[in-house]
């Protein structure tokens, strides 16, 4: 089993070989970050932002909470946001949702799960708003996995509909919103093409 000293004991491992492999990496980037990437995805373990697109430290910003929501409300999400776009100037945020996302299942069961089903509330709110489209899938396999889809498509709007985003926009800013979804059975991305609306 592996224990917190394990994790230390791999630490030093991997220090050591990025160092061997470039001996000038932390010390650069000690100095500074300069990422061009927001990636705002789910807190599930199997899908760790860097490793999954190849990414090194310093390259990606990262925000990750239970089924990559984009609450207007929610000030740790909309913070990292805001600094990410004002500050870093990064180019694109990601919004990326996974296939078999728990937080999506546990939102449509009929079951308590605790404080966390006012978070979830948010994706039964999805379900409801597209009901229509959710009622033509089939199976219930099916209708989860659009549901995921249609979650990251919503997510991108409501980023899309921030001050932050908004501003930038106005002040003519490089800033490019993506909704995609990664498939845990392949291990593939696929870039969903949900464009915002600009203004809603
Ligand atoms: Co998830």
């Amino acid at each position: 089993m592996t224990t917190p000293k394990d994790l230390f004991a791999n630490n030093r491992r991997w220090a050591r070989q990025v160092t061997e492999a470039d001996p000038g990496f932390f010390k650069g980037l000690a100095g500074q970050q300069k990422p061009k990437f927001l990636w705002i995805g789910c807190s599930d373990s199997r899908v760790p932002a860097n490793e999954i697109v190849g990414l090194r430290p310093g390259e990606v910003f990262v925000h990750r909470n239970v089924a990559n929501l984009v609450i207007h409300t929610d000030i740790n999400c909309l913070s990292v946001l805001q600094f990410a776009v004002d500050i870093l100037a990064v180019e694109h945020v990601i919004v990326c949702g996974h296939y078999g996302c728990g937080g999506v299942q546990a939102a449509v069961e009929d079951q308590r799960h605790g404080l966390i089903d006012n978070w979830l509330r948010h994706i039964r709110d999805v379900q409801q708003r597209h009901a229509a489209a959710l009622a033509k899938t089939k199976g219930k396999p099916a209708m989860l996995r659009r549901l995921c889809e249609l979650n990251v498509a919503e997510q991108v709007q409501n980023l899309a509909n921030t001050t932050t985003v908004q501003d930038a926009w106005r002040r003519r800013q490089k800033l490019t919103l993506h909704g995609w979804v990664y498939d845990l059975r392949d291990g593939l991305l696929r870039d969903l093409r949900v464009p915002p609306k600009k203004v809603r």
